[in-house]
């Protein structure tokens, strides 16, 4: 009877936790839940990894400026409603691959402000392609991340993404077709980086692009092989501002190309020089008309160097001329050296040859040896 009781008594505490942890787990702790609008935020609450019992109802959910370090599948089990996730002001510094995949709704990913070093090919992988925003802003750990970062976007299936923000990063180059799987892309964000130039096959991939962001980069020109890309991308407004142009001779064709293509580059008329210092603040457009006068200097320079080749040749003929000339003045005397030269030779070489029968008669030597004997 006793023991009943107490069995009862502890199936009740059982019971009475069981259910206050599903009441806690409602929402978890040090976050804010509203499941009228679906949404779920644990902002700045020194959260080391993703808070367990997150509910099903989440299409939101902020888990921002926390310490978090390292993301993966476990990390997100059973939130099939969530769109939009923001992850941005953390550590992350680590994103497995898988990680996202059972976030089958999910549209928007910011990761913007976190430290990715090591990126897992399919970490951006998600059930049904329905990635359609990812931020990237000021997310990589140093510039040898794009590496991985390219990888992941091959292996990943975002054919949906619509728009890829990866400014404020301090990418120096990005690898050849690191976009090309990116089919569905639209908007481009890469502003604020170190790029210095555009290399072929840099955009393949990106034909549907509307928007290509590359202010804020160390461009100082775009040669050919840069403009042949910005050419692959025929519907996308170009902008381009605030890079360190260079208006010597070699931006003529840079400047051509924009003023043919003023139409899709924002505020071209806006884009100036940097250096030199006599041509800062000079419109770029302008600088294409300057350089008629680099090309009438390039041609009178090659004008130039053609004259002393022909001075040269005239010099080095007389020269040789001459040299003839004295050698037939010369050319008794010339002989008669010739022959003394001859006789000379011939001299040694009768002196070897007859040292040479000496040494090889056995005779003479053993006279030689006996005498010393
Ligand atoms: C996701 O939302 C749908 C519709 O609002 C709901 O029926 C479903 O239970 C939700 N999923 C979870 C895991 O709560
Ligand atoms: C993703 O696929 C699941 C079925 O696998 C479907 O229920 C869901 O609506 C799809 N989500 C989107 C955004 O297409
Ligand atoms: C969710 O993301 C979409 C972009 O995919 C955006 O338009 C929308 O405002 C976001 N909603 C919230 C609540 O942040
Ligand atoms: C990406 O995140 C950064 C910083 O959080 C924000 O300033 C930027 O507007 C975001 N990019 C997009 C395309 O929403
Ligand atoms: C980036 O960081 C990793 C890990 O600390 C290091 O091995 C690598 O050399 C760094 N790369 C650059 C370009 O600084
Ligand atoms: C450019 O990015 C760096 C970090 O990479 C940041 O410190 C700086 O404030 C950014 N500049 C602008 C104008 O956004
Ligand atoms: C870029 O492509 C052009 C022609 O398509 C080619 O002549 C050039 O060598 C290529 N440059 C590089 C660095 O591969
Ligand atoms: C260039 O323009 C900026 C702003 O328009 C101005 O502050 C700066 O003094 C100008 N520099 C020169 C050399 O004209
Ligand atoms: C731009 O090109 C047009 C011809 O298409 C030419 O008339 C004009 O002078 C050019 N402008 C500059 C600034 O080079």
């Amino acid at each position: 009877m006793l023991d009943l009781r107490r069995a009862l008594l502890l199936l009740s505490l059982l019971l009475l936790s069981l259910l206050c942890c599903s009441v806690r787990a409602s929402c978890p702790a040090r976050c804010e839940c509203s499941e009228a609008a679906h949404t779920v935020k644990c902002v700045s609450k020194d959260l080391r990894t993703i808070p367990i019992g997150i509910p099903g109802y989440t299409r939101n959910l902020f888990i921002t400026g926390n310490q978090i370090s390292r993301i993966g599948p476990s990390s997100f089990r059973g939130l099939e409603n969530v769109t939009n996730l923001s992850l941005s002001n953390n550590r992350i510094s680590e994103v497995e691959s898988h990680t996202f995949t059972e976030l089958r709704s999910l549209r928007s990913l910011d990761l913007s402000n976190n430290q990715l070093a090591v990126i897992h090919p399919e970490a951006f992988t998600v059930s049904n392609q329905s990635l359609r925003e990812l931020n990237l802003s000021r997310a990589l750990y140093n510039h040898s991340s794009v590496t991985d970062l390219a990888t992941s976007f091959r292996w990943s299936s975002l054919a949906s993404l619509q728009g890829l923000d990866l400014s404020d990063n301090n990418l120096i180059f990005l690898p050849s077709r690191i976009f090309s799987h990116l089919t569905s892309l639209r908007r481009l964000q890469l502003s604020n980086n170190s790029l210095v130039a555009l290399h072929n096959s840099t955009f393949s991939g990106l034909e549907g692009l509307e928007e290509l962001d590359l202010t804020l980069n160390s461009l100082k020109t775009v040669p050919e092989e840069g403009l042949r890309e910005l050419d692959s991308l025929p519907d996308a407004t170009l902008l381009l501002g605030e890079n360190p142009f260079t208006c010597t001779c070699g931006i003529e064709p840079f400047a051509m190309w924009l003023n043919r293509s003023q139409g899709r580059i924002r505020n071209a008329e806006s884009l100036v020089c940097s250096f030199p210092p006599n041509m800062r603040n000079t419109s770029l457009l302008a600088a294409g008309t300057l350089t008629l006068g680099c090309h009438q200097r390039s041609a009178g320079a090659d004008l130039a160097l053609q004259t002393s080749y022909v001075f040269l040749g005239i010099v080095l003929g007389f020269i040789g001329l001459i040299f003839l000339f004295v050698l037939y003045l010369n050319r008794k005397g010339i002989k008669k050296r010739i022959y003394d030269m001859r006789d000379a030779c011939r001299e040694v070489w009768e002196g070897y040859h007859y040292r040479f029968e000496i040494d090889s008669d056995p005779r003479v030597s053993q006279i030689s040896t006996g005498a010393d004997a």
